[in-house]
């Protein structure tokens, strides 16, 4: 299983710190509390990266949380920095857990990666105990009708992976989910973008460092789709 390129690249962390996606712990925080985890609850962080999420849980909130991740890099760093904590390499698509064990799921700025979102849902469905919350934060276009150009780019990047949130929504409900929240928060990718764009000159320039050849042109794809970043949170009903 490959790990996604980007996420590992120094450049990132250098820019987000140990948690790999916009607004760090504040959404975090609102998830928890709508979701009244307890302590007796056991949660899967679903592409922890470096374990932050997992070490948060476990040593702010008290919670019972452990982590998968494709990227064996990032696993490694998880591991060093959370001697305590549980990671496995695992994917969204391909869950490494039995039926009904997870209380909860948490997947922060991970589902805009995945190659099958579908199959992710399915698994994460599957994981879940009956009324066990999913805790989604991701990117996604608030223009889905540029989205075609998006695609056809190779760049490995939360950003190529954009979506139509309306999309999104009715494959959960679908799923056998009751979406209970919805909410915008793309002020928070907004801060991130100017912090981007201060710390390397551009967002072309940032693109760059982190894909490499395959960015050129991605910028220019991106834009018209207009990124922005949600929460949702959604309860496996039946
Ligand atoms: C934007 S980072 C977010 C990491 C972590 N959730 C956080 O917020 O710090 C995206 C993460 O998704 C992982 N990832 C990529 N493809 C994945 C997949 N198919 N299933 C699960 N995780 C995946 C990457 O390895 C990376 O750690």
């Amino acid at each position: 299983m490959s790990g996604n390129c980007a996420y590992e690249s120094p450049e990132m962390t250098e820019l987000l710190g140990e948690t790999l996606r916009p607004g760090g712990f504040d959404l975090t925080d609102k998830g928890v509390k709508f979701c009244e985890w307890t302590a007796a609850d056991l949660l899967l962080d679903l592409g922890c990266g470096q374990g932050a999420t997992v070490s948060y849980l476990n040593h702010s909130h008290g919670l019972k949380a452990m982590g998968i991740d494709p990227s064996r890099k990032l696993l490694d760093i998880a591991r060093k920095n959370n001697p305590d904590g549980v990671f496995e390499v695992g994917s969204g698509e391909a869950i490494p857990y039995k039926d009904a064990v997870f209380e909860g799921v948490l997947s922060e700025c991970t589902l805009s990666l995945m190659s099958d979102r579908v199959a992710a849902l399915k698994e994460v469905h599957r994981v879940l105990k009956k009324g066990g919350s999913f805790y989604i934060t991701d990117v996604y276009a608030r223009n889905p009708e540029s989205l075609d150009q998006l695609r056809s780019h190779q760049f490995e990047s939360c950003m190529r992976g954009l979506y139509d949130l309306k999309e999104l929504a009715a494959d959960v409900k679908k799923l056998g989910f009751e979406v209970l929240l919805i909410e915008d928060h793309s002020e928070l990718l907004k801060q991130l973008l100017v912090k981007t764009i201060f710390e390397f000159g551009s967002m072309n320039a940032f693109w760059k460092k982190t894909g490499g050849a395959c960015a050129a042109g991605f910028q220019e794809a991106l834009k018209p789709c207009k990124p922005g970043y949600y929460m949702m949170i959604a309860r496996k009903a039946e």
